[in-house]
């Protein structure tokens, strides 16, 4: 055995054989980073931090990932994480915005993400701005824009930031745009005492890293609660659940290799061996023997050899120019 393998690696010739590379969808690094470090660690050397899309990539990783490795560390990053910085408002038409400041009106110590689930905003009776949870109900704010005139409508059926959005592009334009001082004016002018109304304003809560749009979650029951725990983190004790953690904090974590990455390697093996290349035992202890190789090389242990077959159904092919001069050099 021992010899037809190192003459598959010398790449000699007279039979033939293809056999792909597969690379794992995740690599555990075990090495102790910030998220935004492991962010770029991952960009720059596999792909990006790991998406977990469903119970499939779920197990893939609980099997994958060494815990004897992790030590008292057991959680790992993975790339969701909470942008604060994402504010947009709900009628997004540019032309709109185009001689705009960004103008916000935020009260005092706001936005604060209390208890990590404040995503939309409410106007206060004072004319400030809150975050606050989207499922809450309250009246809201609609106007009908026409070029670049408003005209503000309160709404007076309690609903919660989705459905009043529903509401108000239904029947008027969008939710409220509140673009400077003069509209939230105007605004706060139609609210009773006491009140508290929905705007437009709303952020991306969760969001993956390299842009996957998979809305499948694994928290924690509880999860996440944390005012500024912005990123997530398996915690591989618990069936790879997830917790929000601080982002500064320094743990383990995991990478998305790009999936289609294959490699092809073409291998010739030299003739004139009594061995059946056709005999499947034969081929599986080949691919023992050839990994054994690749890590003695140094290449990442997590790789995976197969053959593959040709469209005849066969792995090896006699090289017919080569067995012939191999014939005539017998003679
Ligand atoms: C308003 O926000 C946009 C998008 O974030 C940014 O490109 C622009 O520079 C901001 N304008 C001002 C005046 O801050
Ligand atoms: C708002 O309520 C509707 C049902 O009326 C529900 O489908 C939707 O998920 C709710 N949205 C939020 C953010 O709670
Ligand atoms: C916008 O409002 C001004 C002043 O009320 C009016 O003269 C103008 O015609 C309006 N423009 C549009 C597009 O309705």
């Amino acid at each position: 055995m021992e010899r037809v393998l190192l003459l598959c690696i010398c790449a000699a010739s007279v039979l033939r054989a293809v056999c792909p590379l597969l690379a794992n969808k995740y690599r555990f690094v075990n090495e102790m980073k910030t998220w935004t470090e492991a962010q770029s660690f991952c960009r720059e050397k596999y792909s990006d931090l790991a998406a977990i899309q469903g119970m499939d990539d779920v197990t893939m990783l609980n099997e994958q990932v060494d815990q004897s490795k992790m030590g008292d560390n057991h959680v790992a990053w993975i790339g969701l994480y909470d942008d604060m910085n994402s504010w947009m408002w709900s009628m997004s038409d540019s032309d709109f915005y185009q001689h705009d400041e960004n103008f916000t009106n935020w009260k005092t110590e706001e936005p604060n993400n209390y208890a990590g689930i404040e995503s939309c905003v409410e106007m206060y009776d004072n004319g400030r701005w809150n975050d606050k949870p989207c499922a809450e109900q309250k009246n809201s704010i609609c106007f009908d824009v026409t070029g670049t005139n408003v005209t503000f409508v309160h709404i007076s059926i309690k609903m919660n930031w989705t459905d009043s959005q529903r509401y108000c592009r239904e029947v008027h334009t969008d939710l409220a745009s509140v673009r400077n001082i003069a509209e939230n004016q105007k605004v706060n002018e139609l609210m009773s005492p006491g009140e508290k109304v929905w705007i437009g304003l709303f952020r991306n809560t969760w969001t993956w890293s390299d842009g996957t749009s998979s809305a499948f979650r694994y928290w924690s029951s509880g999860e996440p609660n944390g005012n500024s725990d912005n990123c997530a983190a398996a915690d591989m004790k618990n069936h790879g659940k997830w917790e929000d953690w601080n982002c500064e904090v320094k743990t383990t974590f995991i990478c998305s290799a790009d999936p289609v990455h294959t490699k092809q390697v073409k291998l010739k093996v030299v003739g004139s061996s009594s061995v059946d290349l056709n005999n499947p035992d034969v081929l599986e202890d080949l691919l023992k023997e050839m990994k054994q190789k690749l890590k003695d090389q140094g290449v990442d242990e997590d790789i995976r050899l197969s053959w593959k077959k040709q469209e005849d159904g066969k792995i090896f092919h006699k090289d017919e120019e080569k067995s012939r001069n191999n014939n005539n050099n017998e003679l």
